[in-house]
């Protein structure tokens, strides 16, 4: 049976296998498939991280990947998405899409024969967990017991975290302002599972209540891609949860800055703390190449 991951929640049993194994890919670049592999990429949003580690990632590996963007295809002009997929199984072995709506990247992967990776929709960004979860183990050898504050939009970032967090134990504190919360059923999943890992879940408003005694201090940008036209009240309403140097000194003295980029300097974050000692944004984002590596050759065996 193919295995798609559209979620986090799909790596549920093993995403912490899934991270060992990138860990591994990272060490020994001699890895490959025995026999080229193909993946077809289709974005419909920009990305500079995403596509270029998954077309590395194929390279490195004995593949190739190719770029699709649906403007130049007919999924643009009215084939459906159920039809692209069935014409694209016959061609490749493993598919990813970034997408606007969760809903067609479920569809693509319903009429898929091949395993369907999700690289970014409007409520997750799974590829994104691996390799920061990754970078967390490197940085701290564990991720159990650990406190995540995540401080920002309830954005697509925010719900993979949580779900994330609750699979590998991690205690997580997400503070956002009213009316911009994670989704719903995204945060009933992950405390579900957290029911058995015991991670602690909260939402807060007050992003000095998340980040006290924190050891990873996590954001992303308050307008997502697609929500352009929002900007100004977006940046209204978050105007007092922006990461900078006085919010961190509520951290544990050890923590560690995250964002899966890119950033906003001087929106959701400063300079001093994105480029302060204590940010791994660069060591986060090299892991796109590894956990992609990880993730597709785990679809693919
Ligand atoms: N973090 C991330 O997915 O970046 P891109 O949008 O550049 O792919
Ligand atoms: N929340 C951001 C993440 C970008 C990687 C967006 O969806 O635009």
């Amino acid at each position: 049976m193919k295995r798609d991951i559209l979620s986090v929640a799909d790596m549920q049993n093993d995403l912490e296998d899934i991270i060992d194994l990138s860990i591994k890919l990272k060490k020994d670049r001699t890895i490959k498939f025995s026999e080229k592999k193909i993946l077809g990429m289709i974005f419909e949003k920009p990305s500079t991280r995403t596509r270029i580690s998954l077309e590395a990632a194929m390279e490195q590996l004995n593949g190739h990947a190719i770029y699709l963007s649906p403007k130049d295809m007919h999924l643009g002009d009215g084939e459906t998405i159920a039809d692209t997929a069935r014409v694209m199984s016959r061609f490749l072995d493993v598919i990813s899409y970034r997408a606007f709506d969760y809903k067609n990247v479920r569809e693509l992967a319903k009429y898929s024969t091949v395993p369907v990776l999700n690289a970014l929709d409007n409520r997750e960004h799974p590829m994104q967990i691996v390799a920061d979860f990754m970078t967390i183990m490197e940085k701290k050898h564990r991720l159990e017991g650990l406190k995540m504050a995540y401080i920002g939009d309830g954005n697509n970032m925010a719900n993979s975290l949580l779900i994330g967090a609750a699979i590998t134990g991690m205690d997580i504190s997400v503070a956002c302002p009213e009316h911009h919360d994670p989704d719903q059923d995204l945060l009933y999943r992950a405390r579900d599972i957290a029911l058995k890992t015991g991670s602690r879940i909260e939402i807060v408003r007050d992003p000095r209540t998340a980040v006290d005694s924190s050891d990873i201090v996590y954001t992303d940008v308050w307008v997502s891609m697609g929500e352009e036209s929002e900007r100004e009240k977006k940046e209204k309403a978050f105007k007092n949860f922006q990461v900078n140097e006085d919010l961190v000194d509520f951290a544990d003295r050890n923590y560690i800055f995250m964002h899966c980029l890119p950033a906003r300097r001087g929106l959701e974050v400063t300079d001093g703390v994105i480029d302060g000692i204590h940010s791994v944004v660069f060591d986060e984002a090299e892991n796109r190449l590894y956990s992609e590596k990880g993730v597709i050759y785990t679809v693919l065996s």
